[in-house]
């Protein structure tokens, strides 16, 4: 073994002064490039800030038993509107400027359709998040943007209080936001929940103390809720006087900002990997 060992090495040592000896004057010095410098990697991109949330907010709402769902982004205007108890030409219709494709056929302003179509395809018991991109005829400007993101929440059983709504939202608040934050619920209007109601959480940035990002409020609006309307249940098919259920829809692209402190909505969706980097 150590004959071996022996010739081994000097058959390296031969190899490496061939090597190195210095070379005959005009001879090819090869590359001057460093050879031995570790290799920069190329960055490989990250999630995009937005998604990232969209993310975190779907496993808490899996570790309280809600399956992830997808859904179609061209709707009709039946199940965007009427199965949700819009009536077509009631001005509730207008809290929307929708892009329409055709003839009853629009780009979806919410994710609120997917509840319609997750009741007709499922009995309840029922407990999904539905995250998505809607549209909305809205200027692109620096607090609002054509095309963002939604999620949708829907919990449907026998025996679905507004106290288990109000539980798991002010749950989901404490493992999103960190236990100091505050919920606050306040009374709203939707066609589709009743009754409805605007979420707050107290100021990310002040712990509400009142600053400039909350306009001094201490409190932070992060989605609509309510108990689901029976007219949405009957629309599906579902008996409201055996069940009863809520809904919520949040803004993952306001929650990022609120989170991280930006102020235009634009840096979201340009595109600038100088900004997007940073999230990486
Ligand atoms: N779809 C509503 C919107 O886009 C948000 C919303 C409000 C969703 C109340 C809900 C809800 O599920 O219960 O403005």
């Amino acid at each position: 073994m150590g004959a071996e060992g022996n010739r081994v090495r000097d058959a390296l040592n031969a190899l490496f002064d061939e090597r190195t000896a210095a070379p005959a004057a005009g001879a090819d010095t090869g590359p001057r490039e460093d050879l031995t410098l570790p290799g920069r990697a190329p960055w490989r991109g990250g999630l995009h800030p937005v998604r990232q949330v969209v993310d975190e907010i779907c496993e808490i709402f899996r570790d309280l038993g809600f399956s992830r769902v997808a859904g179609p982004e061209v709707e009709t205007a039946e199940y965007n509107f009427t199965k949700l108890n819009f009536p077509l030409d009631h001005p509730a219709a207008d809290m929307h400027d929708t892009f329409y494709l055709g003839e009853g056929t629009l780009l979806r302003t919410h994710t609120s359709p997917m509840q319609a179509r997750i009741m007709e395809a499922h009995a309840p018991p029922i407990r999904v998040v539905i995250p998505g991109t809607v549209y909305r005829r809205d200027p692109f400007d620096a607090s609002h943007a054509p095309a963002f993101e939604q999620i949708e929440g829907l919990a449907v059983d026998e025996g679905v209080t507004f106290a288990d709504f109000k539980a798991t939202l002010a749950l989901f608040v404490l493992r999103f936001f960190g236990p100091d934050a505050k919920t606050r619920f306040r009374p709203s209007y939707f066609p589709f929940t009743e009754p409805s109601a605007e979420v707050d959480v107290s100021c990310m940035i002040c712990g509400g103390s009142g600053c400039s990002a909350c306009k001094g409020t201490g409190w932070m609006e992060i989605m609509g809720a309510g108990m689901v309307h029976p007219n949405v249940f009957k629309h599906a098919g579902i008996d409201p006087e055996r069940y009863t259920g809520y809904a919520f829809g949040m803004g993952p692209g306001r929650i990022a900002m609120l989170r991280y402190g930006i102020t235009d909505i634009r840096l979201l969706y340009e595109g600038d990997v100088r900004f997007l980097g940073q999230f990486a």
